[in-house]
C-alpha cells in the first residue's frame, strides 16, 4: 500500500537541502514532473509493474490512492513527503496550487501498456 516517507532534510540558515537516497526501494528509470495544472484531476489508473514516488516539491496537490482494500487521501504540501505508490495502488491527483510542481521518480521507462486505466470514485 501507498505511505508515506519522510525525506532527510538539511535545513541551515542558507535554505533547506532534501535528498532522495536509499529510501525509495527502487533504482530510478524515469523522471517526470507535472505543473501548471488547473482544476483538473489528473492521473487515474495504476500499474502492472511501475512503482512510483511522489514529492510536491513546490506547491500543494492532493493524491486519491485506492489499492482496492482501502482508500486514502494524502495532501503533499511539504517537499520533504515522498508518496511512495505501488503498481497496485489506482491514483488521481487533483487540488493542485497554481504554483505546485510535482516531481514523480518511476521504476520502469514509459510504456502506455503498464497502465491500467479504472474509474474509482475519488473522495
Ligand atoms: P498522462 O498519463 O495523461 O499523465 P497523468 O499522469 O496526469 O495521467 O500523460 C500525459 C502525456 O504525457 C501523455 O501523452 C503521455 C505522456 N507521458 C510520457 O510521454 N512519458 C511519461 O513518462 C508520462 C508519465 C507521460
Amino acid at each position: 500500500m501507498s505511505h508515506i516517507v519522510k525525506l532527510r532534510t538539511n535545513s541551515d540558515s542558507r535554505g533547506s537541502l532534501t535528498v532522495i537516497e536509499k529510501v525509495l526501494g527502487f533504482d530510478i528509470k524515469r523522471v517526470y514532473y507535472i505543473y501548471n495544472v488547473d482544476e483538473s484531476v489528473r492521473g487515474g489508473h495504476r500499474h502492472k509493474i511501475t512503482t512510483q514516488a511522489a514529492v510536491c516539491i513546490k506547491g500543494s496537490c492532493e493524491i486519491f490512492v485506492n489499492n482496492g482494500k482501502e482508500a486514502l487521501t494524502y495532501t503533499l504540501n511539504n517537499p520533504d513527503q515522498c508518496l511512495i505508490l505501488e503498481a497496485e495502488d489506482w491514483h488521481s491527483m487533483s487540488n493542485f496550487t497554481t504554483d505546485a510542481v510535482l516531481l514523480v521518480l518511476a521504476s520502469e521507462y514509459y510504456d502506455p501498456n503498464d497502465y491500467i486505466i479504472e474509474n474509482y470514485e475519488t473522495n
